[in-house]
């Protein structure tokens, strides 16, 4: 097998320009996770190995025993086997699926309060609002009542953590706050690797910084004249860490569900996950089943649904995805909790964040205009007493790591965003290092460069930033849904995220080592503050069972308008809204489902509430209906290029569906429940090829408190719409699919001579390849791309050419295959699938996965094809059509009008 699928996507990067986001789906090579038949008292790899019978080498990474959870192992096969299919053909094997890479969870350092110091941990002085998450979610009237978590015992499936902060507790073990967990791997895991478990899951260094973060967002406690008097949403709850990554790199999916099968057993009341990858589909996704047996045993699992949001809707992650897993959106503090005041000298002050102290060697490279720096270069002369401005924004913001700021040889580099509205956000850094980085809001920086103009007078201008007592700012993005949040449903239709929590520009624990606290940003921040939630809630309520209290947290949750505008955030942002602790405590009515899925119809059907009165008292209820903002997958359309087409714009349009209640009005009896209809109408949408989704909440309103349901749709048939964009499909850029890359007769693309690849891999500059491209504007489980004689009698739903034309050019010289449901071809050029592809089709012949966002283009860079086994073999010279097939969504895939399709002209190579 030679490299197609990786040669190929190179060329999709490097010279097709339709071609932008483009995920990556990375496996552990050779890694497999196996599920099995249950054998009552054997263990699971043993009884893999008894019915394998020698047929491979491999060695197990992480074995399942527990039948009720799952029953299975993780395997990386060294000798034999190599193909999922064979392995699913072993006896007793359900279902296998291969292992992912799971990187490490991503958040975005905005600050760290104070340098990094000598493991001890300072008093920070001043008066910010350092708790105001607390209020923002009604947790601050819980903990006024002594409602603080306490019993419940959370698991944090994370980095590890710093358990000698004094906030954190100090220890570990039985009597301490973090009092039990395991580390599943050590610090040498990269997630290829064997991990080497631990009983120990305490991490010193800032590696463990996200996991002291996400556990100190549920359970710290600042003492008294230590830190800044900070608290967690549930500072009594007993924890566990369960560390899965090492000091760098990844994890695997295997390494995770371990993870939550081990808690599980450790009898948590929930588990709590602030990492993942990117999945949009749930199908093939190996979370699913056992975050269904584990919600099933009464364990809760909450997850961070991923920090996407700049790809548009369904980028979702795993485990985040799976249906019974509550995932969570983050929303904006609305404060800045840690600023700082600068003097300087002429009698003026300025607000400042202090950052993380950065290295300057592993940082990316970005894309803003490199004369930029030549100008700075030149500029300065006296590195050490000069401070750089960089504006960040939103399109370039990773310059402002790029290798040229070491080149300015400056010790101090302040950052601000060129946008009022943009959170001063930055990834993460792995280690500490050289600058001291200041952060300043968009006011404060307009400020400065008025203030330096004094510098044009001659005068000197100084800024002392030597402050140590904090305050705080009100953010202007506060309140409202992160913009980096990712953004459901999955492709499914499953509802996502379920509910929002604070989770940007939040000040928690950090290392002691790494300066103890630190200001992040992410779902990772949210996930964790609504387990503290749920905690409470479980504290007071403990007969209730997991959905109940999903149902309580989701339907006690407040709408939440888009920043500025007035217009609530779609659904597939905020889901029901923030989180509101109290009232999720004080409900006194229980709704289910607690969450609506229209799936894909323009009239979908009837659904069916029910609202329980769980009081003491008769209460009347009234029902409506409020939309939220419809959203676009693709909403670009005078882009003026694909590029900017394809890139997700957040857009909010007030167009909203209609309900119709069987009544608005409800009288209930103490104990007594009652069911409501509703009938939705979709918003009309004659523009499918965007892929938009309508939203929004269903309200119930009683005397003394209100509830919501949310819901989504998307609002036309998936099926029945138009997968293939055409001409028809208005927007920009050449009528697809088209054929490349020259076209001198009409009706024939002739290609010329070949180039190939050079030896070393490099693309001859003037290389001359036969390019079909081609955009998939819904999503599919299958798209398949071959080659299919001149003269075929296949009748696709769209000709790329005009039939009745006949051309005399001789086929390629290749035997003629049986092809794919009575399509017989010479061969595949591409072929994408995910979950259930029909039979027929082997997994080993496919590129990857379709996703419904992104530009699917295809370059022959080789004269190379593969068989239906996944085999390739080379092209030769002569003439071909290529044909397009598409399954729709929901569709077996077994018959050919299952599918659409699209004959394309006839392409003639002439192979050197
Ligand atoms: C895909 O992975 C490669 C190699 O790890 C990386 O260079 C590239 O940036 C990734 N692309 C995306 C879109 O994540
Ligand atoms: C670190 O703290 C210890 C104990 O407080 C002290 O003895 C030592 O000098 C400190 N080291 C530095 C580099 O400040
Ligand atoms: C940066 O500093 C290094 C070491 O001090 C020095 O060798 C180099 O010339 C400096 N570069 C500039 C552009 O000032
Ligand atoms: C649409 O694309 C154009 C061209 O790239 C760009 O200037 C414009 O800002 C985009 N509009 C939105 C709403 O993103
Ligand atoms: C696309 O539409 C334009 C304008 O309507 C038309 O001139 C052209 O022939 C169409 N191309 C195809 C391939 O249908
Ligand atoms: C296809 O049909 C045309 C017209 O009937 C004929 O001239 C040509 O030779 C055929 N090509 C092949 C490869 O059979
Ligand atoms: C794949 O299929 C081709 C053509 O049918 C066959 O020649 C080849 O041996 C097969 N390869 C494998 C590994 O089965
Ligand atoms: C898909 O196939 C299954 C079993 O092969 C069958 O039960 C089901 O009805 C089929 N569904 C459709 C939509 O054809």
């Amino acid at each position: 097998m030679r490299f197609k699928a990786t040669l190929s996507d190179v060329l999709l990067f490097g010279l097709l320009d339709p071609v932008v986001s483009a995920q990556n789906v990375t496996y552990i090579p050779n890694t497999y996770i196996v599920e099995l038949e249950h054998a009552p008292s054997t263990k699971a790899a043993s009884l893999f190995s008894q019915r394998l019978g020698g047929r491979m080498k491999y060695h197990v990474r992480k074995e399942f025993n527990n039948a009720e959870l799952f029953y299975g192992l993780s395997l990386t096969v060294t000798d034999g086997i190599t193909q999922r299919s064979d392995l699913l053909d072993i006896t007793g094997v359900k279902n296998v699926w291969p292992v992912r890479l799971v990187p490490r969870p991503e958040a975005f350092v905005a600050a760290v309060p104070n340098p990094p110091s000598n493991n001890t941990i300072p008093h920070i002085r001043g008066n910010s609002d350092v708790n105001r998450p607390l209020k923002m979610a009604g947790v601050d009237k819980l903990h006024e009542r002594g409602i603080k978590g306490k019993g419940v015992k959370i698991g944090i499936i994370d980095t590890g953590v710093d358990y000698l902060h004094p906030s954190l507790g100090g220890g570990f073990g039985p009597g301490y706050k973090i009092s039990f967990g395991y580390a599943l791997v050590g610090d040498d895991y990269t997630g290829t690797n064997t991990p080497v478990p631990d009983d120990d899951p305490l991490v010193t260094y800032a590696v463990g910084g996200h996991g002291t973060h996400v556990a100190g967002i549920i359970g710290m406690i600042d003492a008294q004249n230590q830190g800044f008097g900070l608290v967690g949403v549930a500072p009594e709850a007993t924890i566990g860490m369960y560390r899965v990554f090492g000091c760098s790199e990844n994890s695997g999916d295997d390494v995770i569900m371990a993870a939550m099968q081990q808690a599980a057993e450790d009898g948590v009341d929930l588990i709590t996950i602030s990492l993942g990858s990117l999945s949009y589909w749930e199908q093939a996704s190996p979370y699913v089943s056992l975050a269904e047996s584990i919600v099933e045993s009464g364990v809760a699992i909450i997850a961070a649904l991923g920090n996407d949001g700049d790809l548009g809707p369904y980028a979702v992650s795993a485990p985040g995805l799976a249906p019974e897993v509550l995932a969570v959106g983050s929303v904006e503090n609305e404060v800045y909790p840690t600023v700082y005041k600068a003097q300087n000298n002429i009698g003026g002050s300025l607000e400042y964040i202090r950052g993380l102290d950065f290295p300057v060697t592993d940082l990316q490279a970005g894309g803003c205009d490199t004369r930029v720096w030549t100008a700075a270069q030149n500029a300065i002369t006296d590195g050490a007493n000069t401070a750089v401005l960089i504006y960040l924004t939103k399109l370039c913001s990773l310059s402002a790591y790029s290798p040229e700021l070491s080149a300015l040889n400056v010790t101090t580099v302040i950052y601000s965003t060129d946008d009022p509205d943009i959170p001063v956000l930055l990834p993460e850094p792995d280690t500490v290092g050289q600058f001291t980085v200041l952060f300043l809001s968009y006011n404060q920086s307009q400020q400065i460069v008025s203030d330096i103009e004094i510098l044009a007078t001659g005068k000197e201008y100084t800024l002392l930033f030597n402050s140590s007592t904090i305050q705080d700012s009100l953010n202007s993005a506060g309140h409202a849904i992160d913009y980096f949040s990712s953004i459901g449903p999955t492709v499914e239709m499953t509802l996502k995220p379920q509910l929002s929590s604070p989770g940007g520009n939040i000040l928690s624990t950090y290392p002691r080592s790494a300066g103890g606290y630190a200001v992040l940003s992410g779902t990772s921040m949210a996930a964790p503050f609504t387990a503290g939630v749920y905690a409470l809630v479980k504290s007071q309520r403990p007969d209730l069972s997991v959905a109940e209290i999903i149902s309580l947290l989701q339907s006690t949750a407040v709408p939440m308008k888009a920043l500025d505008m007035d217009i609530i955030s779609s659904v597939t942002q905020q889901g029901s809204g923030l989180i509101n602790a109290y009232a999720a405590v004080a409900a006194d009515s229980q709704i289910s489902p607690s969450q609506l899925s229209l799936l894909d119809s323009p009239k979908p059907t009837k659904q069916t509430i029910t609202i329980k009165n769980t009081s003491k008292k008769l209460k009347n209820h009234s029902i409506s209906h409020s939309g939220a903002s419809y959203i676009r997958t693709f909403n670009n359309f005078t882009a003026g290029s694909d590029q900017a087409f394809f890139k997700f714009t957040n857009v909010h349009e007030a167009r909203y569906a209609t309900a119709k209640f069987s009544k608005s009005k409800l009288s209930l009896q103490p104990r007594k429940s009652a069911k409501i209809e509703v009938q939705f109408t979709a918003p009309d949408e004659p523009q499918p090829y965007s892929e938009p989704i309508y939203s929004g909440h269903i309200k119930i309103a009683t005397d003394s408190s209100s509830y919501v349901v949310p819901y989504l749709g998307v609002p036309y048939s998936r099926s029945d719409t138009e997968y293939i964009a055409r001409n028809t499909t208005a927007w920009v850029g050449n009528d697809r699919p088209y054929v490349g890359s020259d076209s001198t007769s009409p009706g024939v693309v002739n290609i010329g001579n070949y180039s190939i690849l050079g030896s070393d891999g490099s693309v001859p500059p003037d290389i001359n390849v036969p390019i079909v491209n081609f955009i998939i504007v819904q999503p599919s489980n299958l798209i398949r791309l071959e080659i299919v004689p001149v003269n075929t009698t296949f009748v696709p739903t769209y000709y790329g050419f005009d039939p009745s034309v006949k051309f005399d050019v001789a086929d390629v010289d290749l035997p003629l295959q049986e092809g794919f449901l009575g399509v017989p071809n010479y061969g595949i050029m591409a072929q994408w699938g995910i979950g259930h592809i029909p039979p027929g089709i082997s997994v080993a012949s496919l590129l990857g996965w379709p996703y419904p966002n992104t530009v699917t283009g295809f370059i022959l860079l080789y004269p190379f094809l593969t068989h239906e086994n996944g085999t390739g073999f080379d092209l030769t010279s002569g003439a071909f059509r290529p044909l397009l097939r598409v399954l729709r969504y929901g569709a077996n895939g077994t018959s050919a009008d299952e599918y659409e399709s699209w004959l394309g002209p006839i392409m003639n190579v002439k192979t050197s």
